[in-house]
């Protein structure tokens, strides 16, 4: 299979290798950056990858892009028809993971503030498989770290520099032996996993923590909504969530582009129902699984299709 591991840099394709920036960068000292994680899910029998509510991704990232003052050329179609042209010329035919990044480039370290800065746009996609290296369900610890709040660190966007606070609570929590932490906001509700939203099943219903609970108002959380709405006749309540919900939980998964939708089998070594994936849970991860491949017509609204031109040429 041939591929080509191209970025879209400095307005243009250019090779992987190419795409670099001096150490004098602001964004490299401050995380001045926003990014997004966008997945391309591979349809074997379409012989194409169905890249995953492209469109919300990219309103997102211009969202976090507003808030640090990054000022880039590119509309929302810009940036869809940017990504699958780099789909296209990369050819992979697998799972894919796709990272827009928007970030401060002017070599200027004493500038603590974000005027006086320009900006550029990069492209990169890589294969990327499961994310979370599972057997069965995932074990899962209380971070003795906190979820950052709007009034330190907005994380309603993905801005780069807040992702030390999921760094340092994922190194804790991988260093004790377990799979993902789960973090607690500054008033002890729940927050969210590191890079995934938290769902709990109680009796019949599904419960997330609300807009307010500082978390990432994250895509796959809205898919799951949807779904188990549609499709299932379940409705979801938002609201806060304490920490000992968690442990009596019927079930509890985590939802994310790059986790799609991970079952939880412990928390904080308490067995959540029998430890195994839930039938609500497994329900929601077989709908999803379909719908982002692209195998639900209902929701082919929600996926772009791109054909390798490597293939196809
Ligand atoms: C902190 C955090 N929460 C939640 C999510 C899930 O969001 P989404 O479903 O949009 O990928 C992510 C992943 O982007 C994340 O980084």
């Amino acid at each position: 299979m041939a591929t080509r591991a191209l970025a879209f840099f400095g307005g243009k394709l250019v090779p992987l290798e190419d795409a670099k920036v001096g150490i004098m960068t602001h964004a490299l000292h401050y995380g001045t950056a926003i990014f997004e994680g966008i997945r391309a899910n591979w349809n074997e029998k379409e012989g194409k990858v169905f890249v995953f509510r492209l469109m919300e991704h990219y309103e997102r990232f211009l969202r976090g892009c507003r808030i640090l003052k990054i000022e880039i050329p590119y509309s929302v179609d810009d940036l869809c028809r940017i990504t699958v042209e780099l789909l296209q010329e990369c050819g992979y035919q697998e799972d894919l993971y796709i990272r827009p990044l928007a970030f401060k480039s002017s070599q200027k370290v004493a500038n603590l503030k974000l005027q006086d800065l320009d900006s550029e746009f990069a492209l990169m996609a890589m294969p990327l498989g499961a994310y979370l290296d599972l057997q069965g369900a995932a074990r899962c610890c209380t971070s003795s770290w906190r979820r950052m709040g709007d009034t330190m660190i907005p994380p309603s966007v993905k801005i780069s520099g807040l992702y030390v606070n999921s760094i340092l609570a994922k190194t804790e929590a991988v260093m004790a032996g377990f799979d993902e932490a789960i973090m607690l906001n500054q008033d002890g509700f729940v927050s969210e996993g590191t890079g995934e939203n938290l769902f709990m099943v109680v009796e019949g219903k599904l419960v997330t923590p609300a807009s307010s609970e500082n978390i990432l108002m994250g895509i796959t959380r809205d898919t799951v909504i949807q779904l188990a709405r549609q499709e299932l006749g379940i409705e979801t309540v938002e609201r806060p969530v304490r920490r000992s919900e968690l442990y009596l939980a019927d079930e509890v998964f985590l939802t994310g582009t790059a986790a799609h939708l991970t079952p939880v089998g412990h928390i904080d070594n308490r067995l959540i129902g029998d430890g195994n994936v839930g039938p609500i849970t497994r329900s929601l991860l077989h709908i999803y699984s379909e719908v982002i491949r692209g195998g639900r017509p209902k929701y082919a609204h929600w996926c772009t299709a791109v054909a390798s031109r490597l293939v196809t040429a």
